[in-house]
């Protein structure tokens, strides 16, 4: 357990990107009603989680990550979670498939709600207002009302991030999630994509490597990870007060875990040396993200991960690196060496979202597909040169049909993108564009493991 550390003890660090409540006391009796609320997740899980986690980092595994940029109280729906849960499924599939070994699955999903801004304020015509930091602090529409933080948006949070958890639950365990249910698994409107007949071939090889095996006596009913599977949640611990609340001390080992999901990370934005979130990141004993961008220098992040896991206890840190697709190549080479003289284990997780975020012409902002799978390959190019696993990709993506990232095979373009524009920060890729990807990376999962048994040979 983390010496002099308390749920509370980043208080008395600094702490960038954190709302300010006008009124102390509606705050205390927000947290107060939280830490009174069930846990969302059981510290067992997050530990089986980190398990799945050391897998990765010894090569053996893929993480799969992915969800909204922010979850919204307006786009909560059955349906925007099942058709998010659905993608991710088929993606896994896709990957399981081609890269022969277990993918792990975690959703951006049952509690990404804050956001860092880059502005406090943000100005339309004469007005100046706060800008929003997501719907458990303040709300999208820009009005005074509307843009004041209220403590009370946390305890709605967590009671959306309850109810989608346990229809996350439900679909991965109840039977949804059942092998012999790929073909059903294919979305209406991914029917005029190409990527629908190379997902129904997939779903048909899987089919027949079912059959074949229940011809030899192996199936769901005897097995069961072919009835359902495992899948976690996790979000950036941005929001302290909120994360505090939720951090109870297991009864089983007595360490502290952060109960609003089983995985958390710290963004770019809030990972510098003795902030306030790597001091409270420091004393969790969930899996942890760190996301890594240009700015990150090599002895910076050995410190942090000095503090964040002291005991170099695999599956324990998923570096997160989201360079941009023309910095990778010149910029993570010199992560990796650092990491790798110093013996830390860390899953190599690839986001190509965030360093690739334009303004298109029409004044939407936007990230174009092809340089999306820019960074990707960039990515798997270092590992590869490098010797290490390129781990795991983390993606902004939904299973709605929307047109918020430009290009992919069913090209969106620039002109295209005001027709279903609905994320609530920063674009997604929608279902299509999700399964070109997962069909792109589990090529170069391919060509990994071959160089891997090459190597071996
Ligand atoms: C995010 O993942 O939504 C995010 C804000 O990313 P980053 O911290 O990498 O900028
Ligand atoms: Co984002």
């Amino acid at each position: 357990m983390a010496h002099d550390w308390q749920p509370g003890s980043w208080t008395g660090f600094e702490a960038k990107h954190l709302p300010r409540y006008e009124d102390e006391a509606a705050l205390a009796e927000a947290t107060g009603t939280l830490s009174s609320f069930p846990p969302l997740v059981f510290a067992g899980e997050a530990r089986a989680l980190k398990a799945e986690l050391a897998e990765v980092c010894r090569g053996e595994a893929f993480l799969l990550q992915g969800g909204d940029c922010a979850e919204s109280f307006a786009e909560f729906h059955p349906n925007n979670i099942r058709d998010t849960f659905r993608v991710i499924l088929q993606m896994a599939v896709v990957l399981t498939f081609a890269g022969k070994s277990p993918v792990v699955k975690v959703g951006r999903m049952a509690g990404q709600f804050a956001k860092p801004r880059s502005s406090d304020t943000e100005t339309q015509g004469q007005q100046t207002l706060p800008s929003y930091f997501g719907d458990n602090v303040n709300g999208i529409e820009f009005d005074a009302e509307t843009r004041r933080n209220d403590p009370q948006r946390m305890v709605r949070a967590y009671n959306q991030s309850a109810a989608t958890l346990n229809l996350l639950r439900a679909f991965s365990t109840g039977g949804y999630a059942n092998l012999r249910k790929v073909h059903q698994w294919t979305l209406d409107f991914m029917g005029r994509s190409p990527w629908a007949d190379k997902f129904a071939q997939t779903a048909d090889r899987i089919g027949e490597a079912l059959d074949f095996m229940e011809a030899c006596g192996i199936d769901p009913a005897t097995v069961p990870q072919l009835q359902g599977t495992s899948f976690y949640t996790s979000h950036e611990a941005l929001l302290l007060p909120y994360e505090q609340a939720m951090t109870r001390q297991d009864s089983l080992t007595g360490d502290w875990y952060d109960t609003s999901a089983h995985m958390l990370w710290i963004g770019d934005r809030t990972r510098f040396d003795g902030s306030a979130h790597v001091e409270f990141a420091r004393g969790i004993g969930n899996p942890l993200g760190v996301k890594c961008g240009p700015s990150l220098e090599p002895d910076v992040l050995v410190r942090i991960l000095d503090t964040l896991n002291p005991s170099r206890e695999a599956g324990k840190i998923v570096l997160i690196s989201r360079f941009g697709h023309d910095k990778v190549e010149a910029g993570l080479p010199k992560l990796v060496r650092a990491i790798e003289r110093e013996g830390h284990p860390v899953v190599w997780n690839c986001d190509p979202m965030h360093g690739n975020v334009v303004k298109a012409d029409s004044g939407y902002k936007t990230r174009p597909f092809e340089r999306i799978m820019g960074e990707v390959r960039g990515f798997f190019a270092v590992h590869k040169a490098e010797g290490t696993h390129a781990g795991g990709i983390h993606l902004e993506m939904t299973g709605q049909d929307v047109t918020e990232c430009t290009g992919g095979a069913v090209a969106i373009t620039d002109e295209r993108l005001g027709d279903r524009y609905h994320t609530h920060c920063d674009p997604r890729l929608n279902a299509a564009q999700s399964l070109e990807l997962a069909f792109a990376i589990a090529e170069m999962l391919v060509e990994e493991g071959v160089d891997r048994r090459a190597a071996a040979a």
